[in-house]
């Protein structure tokens, strides 16, 4: 059971960290009219794709942590690595030029002849590209550090950032998330038995967890993996939930991190045809844009949830963690 007292001890907790604020919330939340209808379930969506700063999404209630953290130590460069079309580094440029520091991106792939979707916007943001030509997310990170040492070489004070931004830091802004969904449920008068969003690099889903298991909230948080199988996302996530949890005095339970990997398709950001209908249910019956890559995929499973009666009898929150900018490519 959720536990007031709990609640308090963590947002004393939550409030020690520095923040370097980005993101627009509490951001809405509201009953989806037209699929709770067709379904029979009450359905809910979670709008992070509205957080406000630089297009909105997930990773900007992580980086205003992270921002907060390499300003604390003085740093005047961020490093950071994803795919091309990585709303993370599409972000990190927002909230570096924000806050004055220089941003360095390391992007997997070839450069294209023409940008576009977040690769038009990293440009606009004054962010300095490198293109690694591989699929490979160790190769990035890699790369990612080898840039590191060259801009410490020039006197830079460099702050690196890992893939998604999926580190304690970061992942503290989604702990704050689940308390803004409780407090969703508080103000509208219902009780979430389910969540559904994207997974990742895992701090989303570390965050919310560690949110669930230091509350005592009683749902269930469902991660639908769009990279990577799910035993090796698991132990990610379990990991760092629980080095998180460990920093505010509290422990996590293997049982909460759920996770279905049955939506990824050929592989990350590859579309699927289940993931291409989801996207058009979404814009046609809600008005609502997913994306390709992460929310696309979520909902496509959400879906399949609803076609095959599992969800039946449960209210539904689908938290929409942002990327539309990715339609654009
Ligand atoms: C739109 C969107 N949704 C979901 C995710 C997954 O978040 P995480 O990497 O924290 O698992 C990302 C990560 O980049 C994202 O951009």
């Amino acid at each position: 059971m959720v536990m007031n007292g709990k609640i308090v001890y963590l947002e004393k907790k939550l409030g020690e960290f520095r923040k370097f604020p980005l993101s627009l919330v509490p951001t809405p939340c509201h009953r989806l009219n037209s699929l709770s209808d067709t379904y029979g379930v009450e359905i809910y969506c979670k709008r992070d794709d509205l957080t406000g700063f630089g297009m909105g999404g997930n990773k900007s209630r992580k980086l205003e942590l992270l921002i907060g953290e390499a300003l604390k130590n003085g740093c005047d460069t961020v490093v950071t690595s994803g795919g091309i079309q990585s709303n993370f580094c599409r972000l990190t440029a927002a909230a570096g030029a924000a806050a004055g520091m220089s941003v360095s991106l390391v992007l997997g792939g070839k450069k294209p002849p023409k940008p576009t979707g977040n690769l038009v916007l990293d440009n606009l943001l004054g962010a300095h590209i490198r293109y690694v030509d591989s699929p490979d997310w160790n190769k990035w990170e890699s790369e990612s550090e080898k840039l590191t040492g060259e801009l410490n070489k020039q006197g830079k004070k460099v702050f690196r950032i890992p893939i998604g931004g999926s580190v304690p830091v970061g992942v503290v802004g989604y702990i704050t998330a689940l308390l803004e969904i409780i407090n969703d449920e508080r103000r509208l008068g219902v009780t979430f038995n389910q969540i559904i969003h994207a997974t990742g690099s895992g701090g989303t889903q570390a965050g919310l967890v560690v949110g669930k298991d230091m509350t005592g909230w009683p749902g269930t948080i469902n991660g639908i993996s769009v990279a990577m199988a799910r035993d090796g996302i698991e132990k990610m996530i379990f990991k760092l939930a629980s080095e998180t949890a460990g920093i505010l005095g509290g422990k996590m339970e293997r049982e909460s991190i759920k996770l279905d990997d049955g939506y990824i398709g050929p592989g990350y950001a590859v579309p699927t045809p289940e993931g291409e209908r989801a996207i058009e249910t979404f814009a046609r019956r809600e008005g609502i844009f997913l994306d390709h890559v992460y929310t696309g995929k979520a909902a496509s499973a959400l879906l399949n949830w609803l076609e095959q009666g599992k969800l039946s009898g449960q209210t539904v929150l689908f938290l929409h963690t942002g990327g539309h900018p990715e339609l654009f490519a």
